[in-house]
């Protein structure tokens, strides 16, 4: 590989076309191998990495996805900033599909998912705030023509199936905005990774408790994420582009030091 990429992006099969001058990349982590080999190219005179969150041939449901080993294969190639584009329903009648939404809260409803690297010795993460605040301007700003909205609880459940209308009602009774299947455990494997991290949810439908219409389906899911691909793709690549140096300087954030003073258990 030539120059390391400090910026990721941890897309769907439809952003292949990202990058220019892709290079494909086979990491191994202590964790396995991440979903699919890492994709590294050229953005704008940038070096970006692509990883697709759920393999080459969405072989791998949001339940079974590697994310420790996906996180950690980005994070050794040298990633210290993710950007995690993501499909998501909506808990609220006025969030309609085609609706991006930066989120900044999550909500775990998963069970049995590792959600951490550090297996022995006292090592807590401040997750209060669970995604990086300057990223997420950097992406309310380069959406800004598609008039994102700012901020909203992101409940993740396991799937694969989608929610009964009880649950979806009750989600949205406790005022949490978006419903998703990936953004946990990535974004806390991110923290502990000292990376920046921030998701970019894109709302294809809306969940089964919010209105007495129509059940979710998959095939609806994929088509209105499809239609907005080229939005989503061409936006990012704007946004990486002019992200800050992942120097000191740059990360003016704290995410830098999310694990000052805890000693991961495999170095990288
Ligand atoms: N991803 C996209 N739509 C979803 C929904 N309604 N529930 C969970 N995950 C989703």
């Amino acid at each position: 590989m030539n120059d390391r990429p400090d910026v990721a992006v941890i897309g769907g099969s439809g952003f292949y076309t990202f990058l220019d001058d892709a290079e494909t990349v086979d990491v191994d982590t202590p964790y396995g191998s991440p979903s699919a080999p890492v994709v590294v190219g050229t953005v704008e005179g940038r070096r970006v990495a692509f990883l697709p969150r759920h393999g080459r041939h969405h072989d791998f449901p949001a339940h079974t996805v590697p994310y420790r080993a996906n996180m950690w294969a980005l994070r050794s190639l040298g990633v210290r900033q993710v950007l995690a584009p993501c499909a998501v329903g909506s808990l609220r009648p006025e969030l309609g599909p085609g609706t991006f939404v930066v989120p900044d809260q999550l909500v775990d409803r998963t069970t049995g998912r590792t959600q951490t690297y550090f297996d022995s010795g006292a090592c807590h993460i401040s997750f209060a705030d669970p995604y990086c605040d300057r990223l997420r301007g950097d992406l309310l700003g380069g959406l800004a023509e598609h008039s994102p909205t700012d901020g909203g609880a992101m409940v993740v459940i396991d799937g694969p199936r989608f929610s009964t209308r009880a649950e979806s009602r009750w989600y949205a009774e406790q005022g949490w905005s978006l419903v998703n299947m990936t953004g946990h455990p990535e974004a806390v494997l991110a923290r502990e990774l000292a990376l920046c991290y921030a998701a970019v949810a894109l709302v294809t439908d809306h969940d089964a408790g919010v209105d007495a219409g129509g059940a979710v389906n998959q095939a609806d899911v994929f088509t209105v994420f499809g239609e907005y691909t080229e939005v989503l793709r061409s936006s990012l690549r704007g946004i990486v582009a002019a992200l800050a140096p992942s120097t000191p300087e740059g990360r003016t954030c704290s995410c830098s030091s999310a694990v000052d003073g805890m000693d991961l258990p495999v170095t990288l």
